[in-house]
C-alpha cells in the first residue's frame, strides 16, 4: 500500500475485465527515441507499465517505427522524419497532439517533454476506462508551471507537514534520488515542467561545491521527466558565504561572485531553469539594504543566467514587518506589493519573472485577486499558489483548493477597461504580449508514502498541474479524473469524494474567518488553529480591526488604507463602495459595524455565528459520508483518512466554538439565532 502512494493518481490499478475487454489498443509501443534519459524513452516505459497496469496487457517498446498498429510516442519531427503522416496542427512548446482514430495511435509533441505529456494523457484516459476515439492538439496556457518546495538544507521542510525532505539532509543534498525520480515522474504528469528545491528564505550552503555538484544529481534524476531544476538564492550569499565585505547588487566583486557561482551551477547543471529569489522581506537581506532597488537586484541575476538560458523569478512577496504600525488607520501590508514593484515595471530585464501571490496578504482562506498583475505590464508575471495548506487546516483539513483558485483566476481585473482575466489573459501571457509568464506553487511534500501527508490531499497538486496548463479547466473534472484514477471508477467513491472535496473550501471557510476577514488561525507561530485574539496588534500587519462595535479593515480610498484604488478604475470603484462588494469580500476592504446588514439579509456577526454552526455542521458530515465506502476502499486509506475526518469534524467544533465565543464576547452581541 506504501508503494501504491507513491504511485498517487499513477497507480494504473487494473481495470475489471468487463470494461478491458473494449479497450481495442494496438499491439506494441513505439517510442522514437533509444536515449534511456529522454522523455521520449521514459514515455515508452510509462505506456508499457500503464497498459499493464491498467489493461494486463504486455506490450513491447521498440524505438522504430514499425508497420503493423502501434502507439507511437515522440516529437512531430521525430515521426515526419520516418514518413509518418499527421494531422497535426502546428503546436506551441510542450504541447501535443493525440490521435487514436486510427490503425496507430499517435502521441506527437512539439517537443520530447510534450510527446511525454501526451503519452500520460493517454494513460490517463486509459486507466479511467476511457477509450473514446479522439484526435486532438492541446498546448499549455503558459511557459512557466512550476512547483517550489520550501525545503531547508537540514531536511526539514517549511511549512510542510508530510515528514523531511526528499532533497537534502545534513546540509547536503541527499545521495539516493529515487524518490527524487518518483516525484518528477508524478508532476511530469500533470504538466509541470520546473522545480525550485529548496526553500525562498535560503541557505547559501546549498552553494557549496559538494551540494552544487548534489544538485546535479537532482537534475539528472529529473530531467528525463522534462523538470528542469532551479533554486532559491539567499541575496547575502557573497558576504555570508564568499566572505566578500558586501552583497550590494552594483557592487562590481558582488557582482563578479554571483556570475563565477551561476558559472559553476551550469557546469553542474548545464539545463538549470534558473533563481528564484526572496528579497527585503520578513527579513530577509534584498538590495534595499544598499539604496538600490528591486529591479537592481532582480537583474544581477538575470544577466549571469541569460547566457544559459535560464530565468529569475523574482517574488512580489516583499514587506517589512518592522515598520507595520496598527494603530496607523492607513497602513495596509496589503499595499505592500504594489507600492514597491509598480515604478518598477519595464525595469526589469525580460528574462525576469515577477512572481506574486494570489492575494496581497498570504495564502488566505479568501482574498481578492492580487491587484499587482495589472501593473506588470512590461513584465512578465506569474502566480504563486500554495498546494502545501498553510492556513487551510495543513492536511489535517480536507480542503479541495482548486475552487479557491479558480476565484482568483477567472477573476477580471478590467486593465484599462478591457477584459484581463487573470488566467486566460494576463497568465497565459496574451494581454501584455508576453513570452514568459505563468504559475508556481508552493508544494511541500515530504518522504511520507501520502507525498502530502494524507489521502485525500493530492489531488491538489493534481488540479494545480491541470489549471496551469489550462485555467479555464473545470474543477469538478479534473477532481474526478484525479479520484477515479486513485481510488477507480465505482460511481460512489466518485460520487462521495467529489461532495466532500467541493463542500471542504467552502466549509473550512465558515468555520474560520468569514467575509474576507482572513483566516482568523493563528497568526504568530504555526498558522494551525483558532487565535482570532492574534489577528490584531501583531507586527505582521494582518489585521481584522476588530472591536467591541466594528469589524473590518478600510482598504477604500477615500478613507482608508487606499489599496482598493491600486485596481484598475472599474474594479477599484466595485471594491471602493460597500454597495457593489461582495458579502464574501466585505471585510477585507470595509470596516463596518457588527450589526451591518449584508446582502444576504443577515447581519455581520449573525453571519459570522450562523456560519461557524454551518461550517462544523458540513465537516461533521464527512466522517459519517466516508463511513459508506467501507469495503469499497481498501482498508488501510479508508481508515487513514476515516481518522482524519473524524479529527476534521471535532477540529471543526473547536473552531466555531472558539470563534463564536471570541466575537461574542468582543460585541457583547448574544449568539441567539445561531444553531
Ligand atoms: C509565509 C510563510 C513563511 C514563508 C513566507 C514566504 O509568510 O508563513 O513561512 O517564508 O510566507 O512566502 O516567503
Amino acid at each position: 500500500a506504501a508503494e501504491d502512494g507513491l504511485n498517487a493518481w499513477l497507480r494504473y490499478a487494473r481495470l475489471p475485465d468487463n470494461i478491458i475487454r473494449q479497450a481495442g489498443i494496438p499491439s506494441s509501443i513505439v517510442a522514437l527515441n533509444s536515449t534511456e534519459t529522454s522523455p521520449v524513452f521514459v514515455a515508452g516505459l510509462e505506456l508499457q507499465r500503464g497498459i499493464k497496469g491498467a489493461l494486463g496487457t504486455n506490450l513491447d517498446v521498440a524505438h522504430k517505427s514499425n508497420k503493423g498498429s502501434s502507439i507511437v510516442v515522440g516529437t512531430v519531427d521525430a515521426f515526419t522524419a520516418t514518413g509518418g503522416k499527421t494531422g497535426a496542427p502546428e503546436l506551441e512548446e510542450d504541447g501535443f497532439w493525440l490521435d487514436t482514430t486510427g490503425k496507430t495511435v499517435q502521441i506527437l509533441g512539439q517537443n520530447e517533454r510534450g510527446a511525454l505529456y501526451g503519452a500520460f494523457e493517454y494513460l490517463s484516459m486509459l486507466a479511467q476506462g476511457n477509450f473514446t476515439k479522439v484526435a486532438y492538439a492541446t498546448n499549455p496556457s503558459a511557459s512557466i508551471r512550476w512547483v517550489n518546495q520550501w525545503d531547508n538544507m537540514d531536511g526539514t521542510i517549511e511549512r510542510g507537514y508530510a515528514g523531511l525532505s526528499i532533497f537534502f539532509k545534513n546540509n547536503t543534498t541527499v545521495a539516493n534520488t529515487t524518490r527524487v525520480a518518483e516525484y518528477a515522474r508524478l508532476l511530469a504528469s500533470i504538466g509541470i515542467n520546473g522545480i525550485v528545491v529548496n526553500n525562498v528564505n535560503a541557505n547559501p550552503i546549498l552553494l557549496s561545491d559538494e551540494n552544487m555538484a548534489g544538485l546535479g544529481k537532482i537534475a539528472d534524476a529529473m530531467r528525463p521527466w522534462g523538470v528542469r531544476v532551479g533554486i532559491s538564492l539567499n541575496f547575502a550569499s557573497p558576504q555570508t558565504l564568499g566572505g566578500l565585505p558586501t552583497f550590494d547588487p552594483l557592487d562590481k566583486s558582488v557582482v563578479a561572485w554571483w556570475h563565477d557561482q551561476t558559472d559553476k551551477l551550469y557546469k553542474h547543471v548545464p539545463d538549470m531553469a534558473g533563481y528564484l529569489v526572496k528579497a527585503n522581506s520578513e527579513g530577509q537581506p534584498g538590495p534595499i539594504t544598499y539604496n538600490r532597488t528591486l529591479a537592481d537586484g532582480a537583474n544581477l541575476f538575470a544577466k549571469a543566467v541569460k547566457p544559459y538560458g535560464g530565468i529569475v523569478m523574482f517574488r512580489a512577496f516583499v514587506y517589512d514587518y518592522q515598520h507595520l504600525n496598527e494603530s496607523n488607520w492607513k497602513d495596509d501590508r496589503a499595499n505592500a506589493a504594489v507600492d514597491h514593484f509598480r515604478d518598477l515595471d519595464g525595469e526589469f530585464d525580460d528574462n525576469i519573472i515577477v512572481q506574486v501571490k494570489y492575494g496581497p496578504i498570504d495564502f488566505q482562506v479568501r482574498e481578492p485577486a492580487s491587484p499587482l498583475f495589472a501593473h506588470l505590464q512590461q513584465t512578465s508575471s506569474a502566480i504563486e499558489l500554495q498546494v502545501s495548506q498553510e492556513y487551510l487546516g495543513q492536511q489535517c483539513h480536507l480542503v479541495y483548493l482548486a475552487p479557491l483558485w479558480k476565484t482568483i483566476l477567472d477573476f477580471d481585473l478590467r486593465i484599462d477597461g478591457e477584459k484581463s482575466v487573470i488566467g486566460e489573459d494576463v497568465l497565459s501571457g496574451k494581454r501584455f504580449n508576453k513570452k514568459l509568464s505563468g504559475y508556481a506553487a508552493v508544494v511541500n511534500v515530504g518522504q511520507n508514502t501520502t507525498w502530502l501527508g494524507t489521502h485525500l490531499a493530492m489531488s491538489n497538486l493534481y488540479a494545480y498541474g491541470r489549471i496551469a496548463w489550462d485555467p479555464t479547466v473545470d474543477e469538478v473534472a479534473i477532481l474526478q479524473d484525479w479520484t477515479r484514477l486513485t481510488y477507480g471508477l465505482n460511481r460512489k467513491v466518485l460520487d462521495t469524494i467529489t461532495e466532500l472535496s467541493m463542500q471542504s473550501w467552502v466549509a473550512y471557510e465558515n468555520y474560520t474567518g468569514n467575509l474576507g476577514v482572513q483566516t482568523l488561525t493563528d497568526i504568530t507561530y504555526n498558522h494551525y488553529g483558532p487565535n482570532p485574539q492574534s489577528m490584531d496588534n501583531n507586527p505582521w500587519g494582518q489585521w481584522t480591526r476588530a472591536d467591541s462595535d466594528s469589524i473590518g479593515m478600510d482598504r477604500t480610498v477615500w478613507n482608508g488604507t487606499g489599496f482598493s484604488g491600486q485596481y484598475p478604475s472599474e474594479v477599484a470603484a466595485r471594491f471602493e463602495s460597500i454597495e457593489t462588494t461582495p458579502d464574501d469580500l466585505l471585510l477585507w476592504f470595509h470596516h463596518v459595524p457588527y450589526t451591518h446588514v449584508l446582502k444576504s439579509g443577515k447581519t455581520v456577526i449573525q453571519h459570522f455565528y450562523d456560519a461557524h454552526y454551518d461550517g462544523a455542521e458540513t465537516a461533521s458530515s464527512f466522517p459519517r459520508k466516508w463511513t459508506s465506502l467501507k469495503g469499497l476502499v481498501d482498508t488501510q486509506r479508508f481508515e487513514e483518512m476515516l481518522f482524519r475526518l473524524e479529527y476534521q469534524a471535532g477540529h471543526a467544533i473547536v473552531w466555531r466554538d472558539s470563534i463564536v465565543q471570541f466575537y461574542n464576547n468582543v460585541s457583547g452581541i448574544p449568539t441567539a439565532a445561531a444553531a
